[in-house]
């Protein structure tokens, strides 16, 4: 089988540290723990960042952040995993899915500035599969209304708009740590931010509500633990240093893609030129005609593991029982990308030939 992504670290690689940790005893909150956060505040250009256990726990500590209750209206990309909106039926607040561009996948300026009630209280915008496109202008929309950005950038470690890191475009950004991502420690998650009173919350909110005073912790607000350990914290620290190699390597692979199947009628997820796209995910929509499930189909019965972009959120049973039916691009691109296997050794050669001969007839 032609995996969809593979792990970019291996034993060898870590058999080192790893030994080092056991032996040492410091599992959590360790060296490696206190390092993590700071090299991707250096990365992004963010001035503080914190380790938490996922993209999903970093979006509910952003969503406890801005006090999101059941008053509150959050605005949410309508295409992405279903955390981006998970996270607000949390807080008991109204999700607002606001539709996206079907060329690069990202919510519409239009559509944002149509949602923004006087109940928005803050706007997520998800840089879809690593897209980091629009997301300044989007950012100038909710600055010009005094609504907080909170940028999931689950998929976009790496990605940049304007010569910015996502991490450093918005008021709050998440990052997973997920084998689907470039960078993974199995789960994990990031969430930085410049803003110092949000760092000063967020680090009582993450150490379980505490400070230290007189070397003891002192409880001074309700808190959680989402800390990331010592091991996961090191696995991230080595790939980093990778990370920029492994976007241009993939990079790499969308350009052989396109140039092969643009041809046959797919069309790559768009992406400005002034950004950089991670490509975390590679993805494509069918040409018209294709059924784009029997092309999944196809590809997994010649050993090819492809599967569709994400979801339109809005269509997802739960919020559509809650929020009403709606018809959005959002689910037409659920129905209609493909996203294709990407890593340094991929056989791309094998992807294009089994999707070439799926789309000449060999059916
Ligand atoms: C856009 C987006 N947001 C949030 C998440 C949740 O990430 P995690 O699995 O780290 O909680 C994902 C996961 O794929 C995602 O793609």
């Amino acid at each position: 089988m032609i995996r969809l992504i593979k792990p970019y670290i291996n034993f060898e690689e870590i058999k080192e540290e790893l030994k080092e940790i056991l032996d040492s005893g410091i599992l959590t909150s360790g060296k490696y723990a206190k390092s993590l956060p700071k090299e991707i505040a250096r990365y992004t250009g963010a001035e503080y960042a914190f380790n938490t256990t996922s993209a999903t726990t970093a979006l509910s500590m952003a969503m406890e952040l801005l006090d999101i209750g059941p008053q509150d209206e959050v605005i949410v990309s309508d295409f992405s995993f279903p955390a981006s909106s998970n996270v607000v039926e949390q807080r008991g607040a109204k999700a607002v899915f606001a539709d996206v561009s079907l060329k690069t996948y990202n919510m519409k300026n239009e559509e944002l500035e149509n949602k923004i009630t006087k109940h928005t209280k803050a706007v997520i915008f998800v840089c879809a599969l690593g897209n980091p496109t629009g997301v300044q202008e989007i950012w100038s929309i909710c600055r010009r209304h005094g609504i907080p950005l909170v940028v999931d950038g689950a998929c976009a470690l790496g990605s940049s708009e304007k010569g910015i890191q996502i991490g450093n475009i918005g008021d709050i950004s998440c990052f997973s740590f997920h084998p689907r991502k470039l960078v993974t420690s199995g789960e994990g998650g990031m969430i930085t931010t410049s803003n110092p009173e949000y760092a000063q919350k967020l680090a009582i909110k993450l150490n379980h509500g505490a400070v230290a005073e007189n070397g003891k912790l002192c409880f001074v607000d309700y808190g959680f633990n989402y800390r990331l350990p010592e091991i996961q914290c090191m696995m991230i620290l080595k790939q980093l240093e990778q990370l920029d190699k492994i976007i241009s390597e993939r990079i790499a692979t969308r350009e052989y893609y396109k140039n092969e199947l643009t041809p046959l009628g797919f069309e790559p997820q768009a992406y400005a030129k002034e950004c950089t796209h991670n490509m975390q995910s590679v993805v494509f929509t069918v040409p018209s005609g294709v059924d784009r499930d029997s092309l999944l189909k196809y590809l997994r019965n010649h050993e090819v593991e492809a599967v569709f972009g994400t979801y339109c959120l809005s269509n997802c049973v739960y919020n559509k029982k809650k929020y009403g039916d709606v018809q959005t691009n959002a689910l037409w691109l659920q129905n209609h990308t493909v996203c294709l296997p990407c890593y340094h050794d991929v056989e791309q050669e094998t992807v294009v030939k089994v999707i070439a001969d799926y789309i000449k007839g060999d059916r």
